[in-house]
């Protein structure tokens, strides 16, 4: 795709629905008792990853465009799939339904695309192994395919080494089927998503600073469930209304929970202008964002702030080189094993366009306030890549040829078109 630079930005949005709230909005809606109307459902690829994989333990689902109606059959309700389960690109996808399914009476084996069976699995599979439960990569090499033989699974305390919620859901999950409490303690809290929608299924679970305990449930009960919009996909737009002097754009009803808006609280030390206005706090809080163009300066992003911005990584470095000054990333060695090493590949795209940045082990360095230029950059398959160059492609000198764009649709089926909409 050619990008070229565009004018201010302006007018209404309503974003998409969060991409890891919808997972587990279907996912515990199919373990719940009863049925679950979804009001907002995200309809990307990975989502749709994940109710393709529940549809294959047998359960049935209503979809229509971003409502799904869940007929949930319990937490013994699944049934062994005919096949290898496919999480297409999806790492929700098959770290948590991993968690589901070494607790069920039932084998599995589960899988994803080329860049799912790249990505480290050991993670998941030691608290697995810990709580008894039988799960092994069918190559040795940590990563999918997996292979789980359902049986009886114990309690565990578990001090995870990395802040992923990934990890931390899939433990806890695993924890729904356990004889005893699960406990994960993480280094810095991640996000919160599955302790607010197992509590308010009526799951036992307590927060208590980053650890955070679950009692083996005897049952959840289904409740309908309205996904906010997708701070991770608000931020492209906030972004580019940000860097494009002359632009005023307001972004509607966008998730805001504090484990999630580390990229707004980024966006303030940078100078940003954006107002949070109709906040609603109960449940999975969230607001409409007033964003106008503002000029940026660099900063510092590191330490607990990280895993709370950790997608929005990419669209901060294109910022960055925008911004007056440097910006230091640092404590950010997950982006290295995300959907493409995120540091590696937004470095050599960005250098490729003009930009003074430096890849260090556990982030970037940018120098900021020189000109961008257009250059052929590689998305690498990777959806948060392909967006965030989209957004500085509308803000360089000269055409930007991004190859492989197809990827939006993974977590933003409508991105083009709702950008083209601002113009
Ligand atoms: C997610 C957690 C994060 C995030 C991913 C979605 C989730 O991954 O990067 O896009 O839905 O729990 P990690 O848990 O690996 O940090």
């Amino acid at each position: 795709m050619i990008i070229q630079k565009t004018g201010p930005l302006h007018g209404e949005l309503t974003i998409p629905g969060d991409k890891s709230i919808s997972h587990r909005a279907v996912m515990f809606g199919a373990l719940a008792e009863g049925d679950t109307r979804i009001t907002h459902f995200l309809t990307g690829a990975d989502c749709l990853s994940t109710i393709a994989c529940l549809k294959a333990m047998g359960i049935s689902m209503e979809q229509n465009a971003d409502e799904v109606i869940v007929h949930g059959k319990g937490l013994h309700g699944l049934s062994a799939p005919a096949r290898t389960l496919d999480a297409g690109n999806s790492g929700t996808t098959i770290r948590l339904l991993s968690g589901i399914l070494c607790g069920q009476d039932f084998d599995s084996m589960i899988t994803g695309d080329a860049s799912i069976c790249k990505r480290p699995m050991k993670r998941i599979i030691s608290p697995l192994l810990s709580m008894h439960a039988d799960i092994r990569s069918k190559r040795g090499n940590n990563c999918a395919p997996l292979v789980i033989r359902g049986r009886a699974l114990k309690g565990i305390r578990y001090q995870s080494p990395v802040s992923s919620a990934q990890v931390k859901s899939c433990v806890l999950l695993a924890g729904l089927y356990a004889d005893s409490p699960v406990t994960v303690i993480e280094p810095v809290l991640s996000r919160n998503h599955t302790e607010i929608m197992l509590a308010s299924l009526g799951a036992d679970i307590q927060s208590e600073g980053t650890a955070v305990t679950i009692q083996p449930s005897p049952a959840l009960k289904a409740q309908d469930i309205v996904v906010p919009g997708d701070i991770s996909s608000a931020a492209y737009f906030i972004a580019a209304a940000l860097l494009t002097p002359g632009s005023e754009i307001l972004l509607r009803n966008v998730g805001t929970n504090p484990t999630r808006d580390g990229f707004l609280r980024v966006c303030s030390a940078m100078d940003a202008s954006i107002e949070r206005l109709n906040e609603t706090t109960s449940g999975e809080p969230s607001c409409d964002l007033l964003v106008k163009s503002s000029p940026l300066k660099g900063t510092t992003v590191e330490g607990s702030i990280i895993p709370t911005l950790i997608d929005e990584l990419p669209m901060i470095a294109v910022m960055a080189c925008f911004a007056e000054g440097t910006t230091v990333i640092r404590d950010a060695k997950e982006l290295r094993v995300k959907e493409s090493d995120r540091i590696a590949v937004m470095t050599e795209n960005l250098q490729k366009m003009g930009a003074d940045i430096t890849a260090t082990e556990d982030g970037m360095i940018i120098n900021g306030g020189k000109p961008l230029h257009g250059a052929v950059v590689e998305s690498h398959f990777d959806h948060r890549v392909a967006m965030s160059l989209a957004i500085a492609g509308g803000l360089c000198e000269g055409e930007l040829n991004i190859r492989g764009t197809e990827c939006v649709n993974i977590s933003f089926p409508g991105f083009f078109t709702d950008l083209a909409s601002l113009h």
